[in-house]
């Protein structure tokens, strides 16, 4: 609504002129056409008569109001209050949500973590729920309680033999490299054969191993059998003496990279597992990843990234997004029911960057948002810099949960994600209180403006107070402990 009222020049000149100005006030009004209300009371999005100039306007009552948003929303499932109407839920509908995917986005502090987990928190109320938590500063670690298992990454192994041919090779060899060609097909081939050969894979049964199938194979003997070959010596055709064999010297940058990697005790978790290290392990595995260990269900699992370094955790989000995209895809194909994934990717413009040295992670998640629909495993990224996000991820949300933005390019890149006849309302994302959010897209009537629920308990994301802890009574600082657990990489109790 814009109101048009007497502008200062004409007060000025009224007054040397020694007229009155009576307040004329224009009122405009600019309307959204949402849906139509049926005479028995029953409402349905979009409409096909449109208001009139002079129409009549009048206010919706509060019981309207809960009407179209009960007819909209799937269940029960409810937000937090509407902004506006504060008895009034803000119910929507959980299966667009994530089914379509999902972006909470705002400014930091503007209570995106928080906001993560209220929903999460609501979601653990089914009594059957998955949901796996990317969760990079270790903030959720209390905030489900006896619903979720926290995984640290550090802990966690996700074995190279799980990757898949593109991904090992992505690892190893470098393209620009004049024998990369050799190299790689030479890769296949004994990778293929490490996986035939090998005594388990064999009592699997399986009718056809190829150099894709998650199973088992030991890297080391490829080493080996890579190391054979650089320094390989053929005796001479004629005569005596010894010639260079005909793959000499093309696989040393390659073993040097590998075994780089390999020495890198960061890399422990994928290149030496400890504890998955049959093909038998998988199953224990996706079940823990998952939450689904028999005597331990979980409804939240939250995977804590904080104790890993940069580029182990970019090879460790990308197995995983990608290894839970397959479970989901043969889970559909073999039951002929989907079996529902719901990730929360927190912090994801760090990961999931267009820009970004490591594409793995983005690739395996931006496959994840082009094709998960289908097989029920959903992706909600979770950021403060939708601007370096993937573009891709981004196009594919059907669902903004928008927090307080105040930087213009941050409003204006949103806005052009949103369909034309609501981009207006980026405009009030300046205007948003901390936990207020505007929730615009598929899984909600119209956009709305929410007031979130307080989650409790809440994640241990809240700002540091300057002035409180400045007042304490000066006491020696403990620097010892501090350095202590960075070398550790752990909190040692
Ligand atoms: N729904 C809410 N009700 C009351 N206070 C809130 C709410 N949401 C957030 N806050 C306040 O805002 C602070 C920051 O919230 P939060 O950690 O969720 O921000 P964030 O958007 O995740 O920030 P960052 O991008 O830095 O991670 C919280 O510690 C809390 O004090
Ligand atoms: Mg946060």
């Amino acid at each position: 609504m814009r109101e048009a009222s007497i502008g200062a020049s004409e007060v000025k000149s009224a007054a040397v002129d020694g007229d009155f100005l009576i307040e004329q006030v224009t009122r405009q009004l600019v309307t959204i056409p949402v849906g139509t209300l049926g005479a028995d009371g029953s409402f349905e999005r979009g409409t096909n008569i449109l208001p009139t100039v002079n129409a009549p306007v009048f206010a919706v009552l509060p019981k309207t109001i809960n009407q179209v948003y009960t007819s909209f929303a799937e269940g029960d499932f409810s937000l937090g209050q509407l902004s506006l109407l504060p008895d009034q839920e803000a119910k929507m509908n959980l299966d667009a949500f994530l089914g379509r995917h999902a972006a909470i986005l705002g400014q930091t502090g503007g209570g995106k973590s928080w906001t993560v987990a209220s929903i999460l928190q609501k979601i653990a109320a089914f009594p059957q729920s998955t949901v796996l938590l990317l969760d990079l500063h270790g903030e959720y670690s209390k905030a489900f309680g006896d619903n979720a298992e926290v995984i640290s990454a550090a802990d966690i192994e996700m074995p190279y033999w799980l990757m898949n041919a593109e991904e090992l090779l992505g690892l190893m060899i470098d393209r620009a490299e004049s024998s990369a060609p050799n190299q790689n097909a030479k890769f296949k081939e004994l990778l293929q054969a490490a996986k035939e050969n090998h005594p388990e894979n064999v009592a699997l049964g399986l009718e056809k191993i190829t150099i894709d199938t998650p199973v088992y194979f030991d890297l080391d003997s490829i080493i080996q059998e890579f190391k054979r070959l650089d320094t390989e010596m053929q005796p001479k055709a004629a005569g005596s003496g010894l010639k260079q064999g005909p793959l000499y010297g093309q696989f040393t940058r390659l073993l040097m990279r590998l075994e780089s990697r390999l020495n890198d005790r960061r890399y422990d978790l994928i290149f030496k597992p400890k504890t998955y290290n049959t093909s038998g392990s998988m199953d224990d595995l996706f079940r823990k990843v998952l939450g689904e260990e028999p005597s331990n269900r979980k409804k939240i699992v939250v995977l804590d990234l904080s104790p890993v370094p940069f580029d182990v955790r970019g090879s460790l989000i990308s197995l995983t997004l990608r290894c839970l995209f397959d479970f989901s895809y043969w889970h559909s194909r073999v039951n002929g029911e989907r079996y529902p994934i719901a990730i929360f990717a927190d912090e994801a413009h760090i990961y999931l960057s267009d820009a970004s040295s490591d594409q793995a992670p983005r690739e395996s998640a931006e496959r994840i948002a082009k094709e998960g629909r289908k097989y029920g495993i959903s992706l909600t990224v979770i950021s403060q810099r939708p601007r370096e996000m993937s573009s891709t991820i981004l196009s594919q949300c059907g669902s903004f949960l928008c927090l307080r933005i105040s930087n213009p390019d941050d409003q204006a890149y949103v806005r052009n994600l949103l369909p034309d006849s609501i981009r207006g309302i980026t405009s009030m994302f300046s205007s948003l209180r901390r936990g207020e959010a505007i929730l615009i897209g598929d899984s909600m009537m119209m956009p709305t403006r929410i007031k979130v629920d307080r989650p409790d308990p809440t994640p241990n994301s809240n700002d540091a107070s300057f002035v409180k802890l400045w007042s304490n009574d000066p006491s020696d600082l403990d620097v010892a402990a501090v350095l202590d657990a960075w070398r550790n990489q752990k909190v040692v109790e």
